[in-house]
C-alpha cells in the first residue's frame, strides 16, 4: 500500500459513504472531511476520524492537510442547474493548499461526459448529459481543467449514472472515445468507490482521466 493515510472529501454522499467503506476494508486509514459529520456516524471505525468542516472552507482544509496524508480522494458534487462553476471554484482553493502543503496525490470523481467521454453513451445518457446535466458539465469540465494544469499527481474517474447500491460486476474501464462494447451505462456507487482506489494505488494513472462502467 503506497497511500496508507487517506482524506476523503464528498465522504457523506452516495459514493462518498462507500469509499470510505471500501477503503477501510482494504485496511486504509481514513480520514473524512465533512460538513455533517455525524452523518458518518454509522461508518464509526477505529481507523475513520471525521473531521467537521468544509472543504470549501480554505483554512478549515489548510489546517486538516496539516495532520498530514499520503492521498486525498474527493466525490465531491454539486448538481448545478444554471450556469455557474461552484465546483471548479472550490477546486481552485483546493488545488492551492495541495500544493503548498502536500499531498500531490488527489483521485477526483468527475462524470462521464467530460473532455473525451463527451458525446459517448447510448440515447438515454446522450440525453441526460447534453440537457439534464448541463451545467454540471461544463463545472467539471472546468475542474478537471484546473487539474491538468496542477502539477499534482492527478486521477480522474468518469463514472456513467451511479445506482445507489452495493452491486459487484466485471467493470470496464477505457480512456478516449473507442469504448467497449456493450456496455450497461451505468455502474454501483460501490464499485465506483472500488475504481477510485484501484485508481490510487495504479502509478499509471497517475495525470490521466478513465471513463468506467458496466
Ligand atoms: N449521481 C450520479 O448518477 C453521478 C453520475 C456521474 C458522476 N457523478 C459524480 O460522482 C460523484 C459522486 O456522486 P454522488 O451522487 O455520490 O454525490 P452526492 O451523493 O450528491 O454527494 C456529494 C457530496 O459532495 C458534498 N458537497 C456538495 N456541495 C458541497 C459544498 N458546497 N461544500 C462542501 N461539500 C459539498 C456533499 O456534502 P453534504 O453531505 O454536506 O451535502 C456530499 O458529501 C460526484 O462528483 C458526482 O458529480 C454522479
Amino acid at each position: 500500500m503506497q497511500y496508507p493515510r487517506l482524506l476523503i472529501l464528498g465522504g457523506t454522499g452516495r459514493t462518498g459513504k462507500k469509499l470510505i467503506q471500501q477503503a477501510l476494508e482494504r485496511g486504509y486509514n481514513v480520514t473524512a472531511l465533512a460538513r455533517d459529520g455525524a452523518a458518518l456516524a454509522d461508518l464509526a471505525n477505529p481507523e475513520l476520524t471525521v473531521i467537521q468542516g468544509s472543504p470549501s472552507d480554505r483554512q478549515c482544509f489548510e489546517k486538516t492537510l496539516d495532520k498530514g496524508f499520503d492521498a486525498v480522494l474527493s466525490t465531491l458534487g454539486i448538481f448545478q442547474k444554471e450556469p455557474g462553476t461552484p465546483l471548479a471554484d472550490m477546486t481552485i482553493d483546493l488545488l492551492a493548499a495541495l500544493q503548498e502543503r502536500g499531498p500531490k496525490r488527489f483521485i477526483v470523481m468527475s462524470s462521464l461526459g467530460v473532455g473525451d467521454s463527451a458525446g459517448q453513451g447510448n440515447l438515454s445518457v446522450k440525453f441526460v448529459t447534453r440537457f439534464i446535466l448541463k451545467y454540471v458539465l461544463i463545472d467539471k469540465s472546468a475542474q478537471e481543467a484546473l487539474l491538468r494544469e496542477s502539477g499534482l499527481q492527478w486521477s480522474v474517474l468518469r463514472p456513467p449514472r451511479l445506482m445507489n447500491n452495493d452491486q459487484q460486476r466485471p467493470v470496464q474501464i477505457w480512456q478516449g472515445t473507442n469504448h467497449p462494447r456493450p456496455l450497461r451505462w451505468q455502474i454501483s456507487t460501490l464499485d465506483a468507490a472500488s475504481q477510485m482506489l484501484e485508481l490510487l494505488e495504479n502509478p499509471a494513472s497517475i495525470k490521466q482521466a478513465f471513463q468506467c462502467s458496466y
